[in-house]
């Protein structure tokens, strides 16, 4: 049955979205939205009251397309009620049409590189079009630049700046699901940023799956000064980047840290080992004494500049010698969070077929040991924090504990309790003095 309607119910198209993965992913949904807002569509909140059910998923790791492929699986009911289903993002283009043949009453795949023909395939599904694809542009240099955006935040905001990648790590999915990597324009990037911060957002968040490999088309600023020209704009008191590859991290970023007050004070440089043997069979072409000298020129910046990266534990071929080795990085870095994760064999990677696989067993004995010793570092860290005043972006209250939740520049949580009978507004700014801390978060009064 398709979803065609008369011209008169056409505000009555319902569709449900559910994102997985990065940040880009949540906001490439923000685009989706937007653009099928445009296109007539209502979104809802259930998948009961949906005509049109997408997923926007992540196939990083392997529990994330899991998780998809379970969920798939109750189609065939909601399918004979009318429903019609829709894989995108990561997933979708990797396992492409095989999705069809695992999931028979998926409608649509595609993947993000598509998007931008999402009207185009909206129409061929109200014709009732089944197998529609939109899996062939990974070698576009078109980004998806939307005005439709529907940003579910009205403070704070992502902006894409770059898409895809071009390194092939050996274990990494990306540059075969979001394709080649492709720059916006600096001038496009500043009237978004501009437009967003006429309608309010004090807070913006520039994201590219390697950020700071940015470079402008048109030829007129680095990274380094696309970051300063979005800091400089009147009405925005944050920006951040993520996330940042060490190979093109340059010492013009820190210096623009230091010079402009609205960048934000942290940086996320995922590492990802600790040994420089590791990193070469990753294929991350740095070593980490490479590594540790940007870490050097973030140390010796002026303002106190928070740093928290990304770990692979197990990656094939890892000693115990290489495990300790990142232990000791970690040690010697002080990072004030680290996203570690198992080594997950991906399809398509040269990674799959190294030797010296590690089993899941020790992958796991060597998250946790690393685990529990950052996280004892982390609380001396954040301990640090204890008597110092500090600027929070207000974004909701905790009513259960009588607190309001707060987020700091260097990105740490920090809730607080006010004396003043009225709530500071989400989205609002307010100095907090830190009074206790968790190797996770911080916690305060207001000054
Ligand atoms: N472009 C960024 C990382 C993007 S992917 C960079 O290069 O630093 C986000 C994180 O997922 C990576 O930093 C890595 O730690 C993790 N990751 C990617 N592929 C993985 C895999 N096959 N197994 C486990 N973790 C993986
Ligand atoms: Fe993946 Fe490496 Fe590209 Fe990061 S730089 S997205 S880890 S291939
Ligand atoms: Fe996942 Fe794709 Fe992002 S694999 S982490 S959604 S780029």
């Amino acid at each position: 049955m398709p979803l065609v309607k008369a011209p008169d119910e056409a505000s009555t198209k319902t569709f449900y979205i559910e994102t997985f993965g990065c940040q880009m992913n949540v906001h490439d949904s923000e685009k989706v939205i937007g653009t099928l807002e445009q296109q007539g569509y209502t979104k809802v909140e259930t998948e009961e009251a949906a005509d049109l059910i997408l997923y926007n998923t992540c196939s990083i790791r392997d529990k994330a397309e899991q998780k998809v492929f379970n969920r798939l699986n109750d189609y065939k009911k909601l399918y004979k009620q009318g429903k019609r289903f829709g894989v995108l993002g990561c997933v979708a283009q990797q396992e492409g049409e095989k999705i069809f043949e695992r999931a028979p009453y998926v409608s649509l795949v595609s993947g993000s590189a598509s998007y931008r023909k999402l009207p185009e395939m909206l129409v061929q599904l109200e014709l009732g079009g089944q197998r529609i694809t939109g899996l062939d542009d990974r070698q576009t240099d078109q980004t998806f630049e939307t005005e439709f955006t529907a940003r579910s935040n009205t403070h704070r905001g992502y902006i894409t700046i770059i898409e895809g990648c071009d390194k092939f790590c050996a274990y990494c999915v990306v540059p075969y699901t979001r394709g080649k990597e492709r720059s916006r324009t600096s001038t496009s990037v500043l009237a978004e940023a501009r437009r967003m911060a006429d309608a309010g957002y004090t807070d913006i968040q520039l994201l590219g799956q390697n950020v700071n490999s940015y470079r402008d088309t048109e030829g007129k600023r680095s990274f380094a000064e696309l970051l300063v020209a979005v800091g400089e704009i009147s009405g925005i008191r944050r920006v951040r980047f993520t996330t940042s590859h060490p190979r093109d991290f340059t010492r013009d970023i820190v210096e623009a840290i230091d010079a402009v007050p609205t960048l934000c004070d942290h940086v996320h440089l995922p590492v990802q080992s600790g040994s420089s043997n590791v990193l070469h069979h990753m294929q991350r072409e740095y070593t980490r004494e490479w590594y540790l000298e940007r870490i050097a020129w973030i140390k010796s910046a002026r303002r106190e500049i928070s740093m928290t990266t990304d770990i692979i534990v197990g990656f094939p071929g890892e000693t115990g010698e290489d495990f300790e080795q990142t232990i000791s990085l970690l040690g010697e870095v002080q990072y004030d969070a680290v996203f570690a994760f198992k080594y997950s064999p991906r399809p398509n990677t040269p990674a799959i077929t190294m030797a010296d696989s590690i089993p899941e067993e020790e992958k796991s004995i060597r998250l946790q040991a690393l685990l529990d010793r950052q996280r004892e570092w982390q609380r001396a860290n954040y301990a640090k924090h204890i008597g110092q005043e500090m600027e929070v972006m207000v974004e909701g209250y905790n009513h259960a504990r009588g607190q309001v939740m707060g987020r700091t520049s260097q990105n740490k949580t920090l809730n607080f309790t006010t004396r003043q009978p009225i709530l500071p507004a989400v989205g609002s700014y307010q100095q907090v003095r830190v009074t206790q801390s968790f190797p996770n978060s911080l916690a305060g009064e207001a000054v």
